[in-house]
């Protein structure tokens, strides 16, 4: 692949603004690598945009991830135009999530959940995660050796797990579906339900409280053992946890163990066919999957940026962020960064070390890591033994967002045994 690009060092930051630079990966990783080179620590202004700074290199977005005092989540975690800017401050967050809280208000609503995500507890899910596998295995084979794998696949299984996790009915799994999908690709043509980004996450949203209401008051009534009804009767300095934190807890299971997970898998299986030489590789080598598992993240980075804030002026690579400003971080660009990775273009299954930044780090760092990491095993782990040939059978397209974005459709014919 050619990393070079016409762009201008001012259009390659500009890119940043919309999803359109996600849905064509050669034309992100050009813009990254020249700005990587040319101008790592990079001011982007637009009249539409609050300004910030973007960073691609690796040792960049780990620096200020490891100073979580010095770059706060609030308020700006994400980013969104002038206007999600203005409201978010008029209205406080919609939701409020981990991903939006600094410490202390952080840890405490953590700690509420970290117990669940522990490898101990995780440990019992593996079983159940084998045999979802195997059960969507074995729908691509009733599919007739042709599917689309993203959306009949890839998009259904974590969500599958993680809806199990939480409790709730299989037959609200669609409904499910449709409203991350909704959250996320608000840019989407495919998946946004207005022609207004704000307007679709807004609606999108209030059918989210509408139904996290309604499972709140049944796990207080009804308490399990499931993850909602931790969520549902937790309590933070012995007081139980705001309906705003409560709505941000379920969203974030629900959608951050989704959509991100389902987006490795699609991307995964894209670079598994256009990289036959690794495929086979690690069907000859199966025990090679651990580690092959977390080239696939490296590979696909998800989420695409979250965003800090600085409390002090603060050095990164002789460039002063001035308190106030706010960085993104680009996870995907750090991730092909030259100084960390050998040959950071080439998908190599068996790559290790691999210190991808992909799960963040820190005191955010992502609290399902090991929940994606166990979910991609079982579903290639149960596939690559049974898979007697696999080619592309159209034009993979992918999500227009600039937060989380991958694979939407991977048309594929195959045969599995
Ligand atoms: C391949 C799949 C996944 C990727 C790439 C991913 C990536 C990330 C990233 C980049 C962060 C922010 C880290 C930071 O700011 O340092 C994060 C946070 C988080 N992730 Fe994931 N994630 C994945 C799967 C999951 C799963 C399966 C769950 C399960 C529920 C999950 C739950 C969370 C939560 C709750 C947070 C917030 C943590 C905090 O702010 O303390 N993620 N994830």
């Amino acid at each position: 692949m050619t990393n070079s690009t016409d762009l201008t060092l001012e259009q390659c930051g500009q890119s940043f603004l919309t999803g359109a630079m996600f849905t064509d990966e050669h034309h992100f990783h050009a813009v990254t690598t020249k700005l990587r080179k040319e101008s790592p620590v990079h001011w982007v202004e637009h009249p539409d945009f609050n300004p910030f700074w973007v960073l691609t290199k690796h040792a960049d977005v780990l620096d200020v991830e490891l100073h979580p005092n010095e770059f706060l989540n609030a308020p700006r975690a994400i980013l969104g135009n002038k206007e999600a800017d203005s409201m978010r401050e008029m209205q406080g967050h919609l939701v409020k999530s981990l991903v939006q809280m600094d410490d202390p208000e952080h840890r405490n609503h953590r700690n509420l959940t970290a117990d669940w995500f522990l490898p101990k507890n995780l440990a019992t899910l593996d079983g159940r995660l084998k045999e979802l596998a195997d059960r969507y295995i074995d729908k691509m084979v009733a599919m007739g050796g042709q599917c689309d794998f993203a959306s009949d696949i890839a998009m259904q299984y974590p969500l599958y797990v993680i809806l199990a996790i939480l409790g709730l009915p299989e037959s609200d799994y669609n409904r499910m579906l449709r409203l991350t999908q909704e959250l996320f690709g608000a840019e989407d043509d495919e998946f946004k339900r207005d022609d207004d980004a704000l307007a679709s996450i807004l609606q999108t949203v209030a059918d989210f409280v509408a139904y996290f209401d309604a499972l709140t008051e049944d796990r207080r009534t009804n308490p399990t053992s499931d993850l909602a009804s931790v969520i549902a009767n937790g309590m933070v300095n012995g007081e139980p946890i705001g309906h705003k934190e409560q709505l941000g807890y379920y969203i974030i299971a629900a959608t951050a163990g989704h959509d991100t997970t389902s987006n490795a898998m699609g991307g995964a299986m894209k670079a598994l066919i256009e990289n036959p030489d690794q495929l086979a590789r690690l069907q000859a080598n199966p025990s090679l999957m651990t580690v092959a598992v977390d080239e696939m993240i490296r590979w696909t980075s998800p989420v695409k940026h979250f965003m800090r804030t600085a409390t002090v002026d603060y050095e990164i690579r002789g460039t002063t962020i001035k308190a106030g400003q706010d960085v993104l971080l680009s996870y995907w660009a750090a991730n092909r960064d030259e100084d960390v990775f050998d040959d950071p273009f080439k998908f190599d299954i068996g790559r290790a070390p691999n210190k991808h930044l992909a799960f963040g780090f820190g005191v955010h760092y992502c609290l399902g890591a090991m929940l994606a990491r166990m979910e991609l095993k079982a579903l290639f782990g149960a596939l690559l033994p049974r898979l007697k040939s696999i080619e592309l059978a159209g034009t993979p397209q992918l999500t227009k967002s600039t937060f989380v974005s991958g694979v939407k459709h991977l048309p594929i014919r195959y045969e599995i045994v």
